[in-house]
């Protein structure tokens, strides 16, 4: 059994499900999913954990329903994310919504309406702070602040420093405080996310910074909420974040905080990529080969690219790449690239689209970096791995008309579940109208 890096999934599953369903398409590997979820449910706290995925990371209705379904709520970016939860039968009462969005007229009223049916809401701007208060008499909030340092796996994922508008800064709490308190506003939770992937020593430094917070302003507050942001390690050379150790450190922050001051507080992370990440793989043929001269390239054409998995265009992201024969044999793993050859298995991986960054393989300024792999034959299936979060959820859906993937899931028992059909052409132009 050939598997696919660290992740239970064998390249014979995959040439099986790629004869059953045709590619390119999403496949989600549940027992990843699942054993994700137990590590985050068993991190270590002081007073309790209540975890919340950022669904952000991957919507899709079956994967909101088995991560739920364990017993993790959900953070929310936006209303619609939270209609979205509802459908999968998700209640009110176990989400928290932290957005950029500010709810005025429709929105509005449909804020309230999940409101009083136990959504929380993260005040997140002065903005929105004042426009809320009105519901003050109705429910608690959490705040959302600025810490003003932050950390992310590139600049783009930093929502802690001074480049990124995320949260009400420290230099507003006291103002933002005062004006609650006039209010009657109660804030029972405190928020802050310093970013995505980033440095975990950030990430503990921001503990104390928190906890400073809540001694100084917060009376009330009663669940801290750290944020998400641990890193995973989709390539062999990155590190993920140690969840046992970071959850060790909080549990001594938040007891020494007890001792200071008899407070008990609940500990809150609210991780979308730890959750999904390595469960994830994008399926994909080879469709055609070109080079280009001595002192060029080896491409290899695969049939979904920067509109399938958009993130090494944007960030520069690595994903990890597996060559799989139409039979199902394992032709190289990233995981183990000892058989290939330096000076002549260099290789890039693009997509269809008429662009010159339509590739798998780009460093953080757009530039296309060869990678180790097998040389498949036209038709052999490419995989690209880690691609379970903001792939599907972030992907330039319809460029170049090309339509949405479906997203399959190997059950834990090895079966196959549809869990979105592959979009159609009509529903691209549905909403367009001639002239
Ligand atoms: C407020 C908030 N919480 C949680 C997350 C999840 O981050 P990650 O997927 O890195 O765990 C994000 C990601 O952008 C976020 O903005």
């Amino acid at each position: 059994m050939a598997r696919l890096g660290k992740s239970a999934v064998t390249s014979e599953t995959i040439a099986r499900a790629v004869k059953e369903f045709g590619t390119p398409f999403y496949l989600y590997d549940e027992r990843t999913i699942l054993d994700k979820c137990d590590q985050l449910l068993k991190m270590p706290n002081a007073f309790g954990l209540q975890v919340r995925y950022a669904m952000k990371a991957n919507s899709n209705r079956a994967l909101l329903q088995l991560i739920a379904g364990q017993g993790i709520d959900l953070d929310l970016s936006s209303l619609n994310e939270g209609v979205r939860a509802t459908l999968a039968g998700i209640p009110c009462s176990r989400m928290m919504l932290t957005t950029q969005d500010v709810p005025l007229a429709r929105s509005r009223q449909e804020l309230e309406e999940m409101m009083l049916k136990g959504m929380k809401y993260n005040v997140c701007s002065l903005q929105q702070l004042y426009l809320i208060a009105d519901f003050a008499n109705k429910t608690a909030f959490s705040i959302r602040l600025h810490p003003g340092v932050g950390s992310g796996e590139s600049v783009t994922r930093n929502t802690g420093d001074k480049y990124s508008c995320f949260g009400i800064h420290l230099n507003d709490l006291a103002g933002a405080i005062a004006f609650a308190d006039e209010q009657g506003i109660v804030f029972d939770e405190i928020h802050m996310h310093i970013g995505s992937g980033g440095d975990p020593q950030l990430w503990r430094e921001n503990i104390e910074r928190e906890l400073r917070c809540v001694e100084q302003f917060l009376p009330e507050v009663k669940t801290v909420n750290l944020g998400g942001g641990f890193k995973e390690a989709r390539m062999p050379d990155e590190r993920p974040a140690d969840i046992q150790e970071l959850g060790q450190y909080a549990r001594r922050k938040f007891h020494e905080f007890y001792e200071r001051t008899g407070r008990e507080l609940i500990t809150a992370i609210e991780p979308g990529t730890f959750v999904v990440a390595n469960a994830g793989f994008l399926v994909t043929s080879v469709l055609d080969k070109k080079s280009t001269g001595e002192d060029g390239f080896h491409f290899l054409i695969a049939n979904a690219g920067m509109e399938a998995n958009t993130r090494p265009l944007l960030y520069g992201s690595r994903h990890p790449f597996f060559v799989v024969s139409k039979t199902g044999r394992l032709l190289s793993s990233e995981f183990d690239l000892s058989d290939l050859y330096p000076e002549s298995d260099y290789r890039v991986v693009v997509g269809r689209c008429c662009e010159s960054g339509d590739s798998q393989s780009l460093d953080s300024h757009g530039h296309i970096i060869p990678r180790l792999m097998a040389n498949p034959e036209v038709g052999d299936i490419l995989v690209i791995g880690g691609a379970g979060a903001y792939v599907s959820a972030m992907c330039l859906a319809n460029y170049n008309s090309y339509v949405q993937p479906a997203e399959i899931l190997l059950r834990a028992d090895g079966e196959f579940r549809i869990i979105r059909r592959e979009q159609t052409l009509e529903q691209i132009v549905e909403n367009e109208r001639s002239l």
